[in-house]
């Protein structure tokens, strides 16, 4: 792990080159440290998940300069227009559909058809974002289930050997994650209480939902939303073989080489591999004309455990 200063000459450069060839790069934003990841290059957003230690594939927030950079990735509404004019950049995440040709990892939105972006306010991180000239996803830099960090010190602490470069720019002035609102849907709902409040929210776009939650910054588990993706297909786990009518989404070496649908996660057994491939395959899968998706065995370590949690949530009876 290198730390450099973000005023050091040609520290930016060098940050942006380290996530263009597809590594991470921790950066300080106006609310938190973030793990920042190419949001278009699905090993690295894999990497993120490994990095942090997640049980889970929690969808990521993909942060950008300015609106032109936006454009591409979701469907900006009036309403997001609104907000987008008066409050960014700033401490602000929108949740929106993604546009139809969105460059991000389906892996970045852990499979649903919406994707949170941000356009931060925060020197260092507006020309990093400029100067990577990419989407970048960027989770707070913290391992799972621990408090999100707001020196460079923190992130050094929990995540020294798993970050490839710390950007030092010293403390964040918001030190709380940003506010999220969903805009997917007709009722724009907040997510994640921050800095911008609901009533700031509401004076622009009208009335704002918020259900309450506990004080934490972990909104709502993505795998409880309703428009989380699940498979239209039946998927089957565990299954070391598919029948001739089914896809297998195959692990290591394939134990039926005649069945005509197969995908491979990783032929070597590589689970940040196989976590880069994950959603795609699904995906691939459901466009066949099969009876069901087999899936093979996925180690229970490391990234393995959030690709069986997806995988079972998949696998759930659906009604
Ligand atoms: O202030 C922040 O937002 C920081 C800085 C680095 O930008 N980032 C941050 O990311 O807090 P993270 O991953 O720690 O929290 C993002 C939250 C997660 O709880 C996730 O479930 C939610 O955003 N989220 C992301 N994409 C979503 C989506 N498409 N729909 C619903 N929730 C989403
Ligand atoms: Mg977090």
């Amino acid at each position: 792990m290198t730390v450099l200063s973000a005023t050091a000459p040609g520290s930016i450069d060098r940050a942006a080159q380290i996530l263009q060839s597809g590594g991470l790069v921790a950066f300080p934003t106006e609310t938190v440290y973030g793990l920042g990841a190419d949001a278009t290059n699905d090993t690295a957003v894999a990497a993120i998940y490994a990095a942090k230690g997640r049980p889970e594939f929690n969808p990521l927030i993909a942060h950008v300069a300015d609106l032109d950079a936006l454009s591409p990735l979701v469907r900006l509404d009036d309403r997001a227009a609104m907000l987008a004019t008066h409050l960014w950049p700033g401490p602000l995440t929108l949740v929106l559909p993604r546009a139809p040709a969105c460059p991000v990892s389906l892996l970045a939105s852990a499979g649903l058809d919406t994707l949170a972006v941000r356009i931060p306010n925060h020197p260092v991180a507006r020309a990093l974002l400029r100067a990577t000239g990419r989407p970048v996803v960027a989770p707070s830099a913290n391992l799972s289930g621990k408090v999100s960090p707001t020196t460079a010190q923190h992130v050094a602490d929990g995540l020294a050997e798993k970050v490839d470069l710390i950007l030092a720019g010293g403390r964040c002035t918001v030190g709380l994650e940003s506010t999220i609102l969903d805009l997917s849907t007709p009722t724009a709902t907040l997510l994640r209480p921050g800095a911008v409040t609901l009533e700031d929210l509401s004076a622009l776009i009208g009335p704002v939902a918020w259900h309450g939650n506990a004080a934490t910054d972990t909104p709502i588990a993505p795998g409880q939303l309703k428009s989380h993706y699940a498979p239209q297909l039946p998927v089957r786990l565990n299954a070391l073989t598919a029948t001739t009518t089914e896809a297998h989404l195959t692990f290591g070496p394939t134990l039926s080489p005649q069945s005509p649908f197969i995908l491979s996660l990783s032929d070597t057994g590589d689970l940040t591999e196989a976590a880069a491939n994950l959603f795609a395959h699904l995906r691939t899968a459901d466009s066949f004309p099969c009876t069901g998706i087999a899936v093979m065995p996925i180690p229970e370590t490391g990234l393995g455990v959030a690709i069986n949690d997806r995988l079972r949530r998949a696998a759930e009876p659906r009604s």
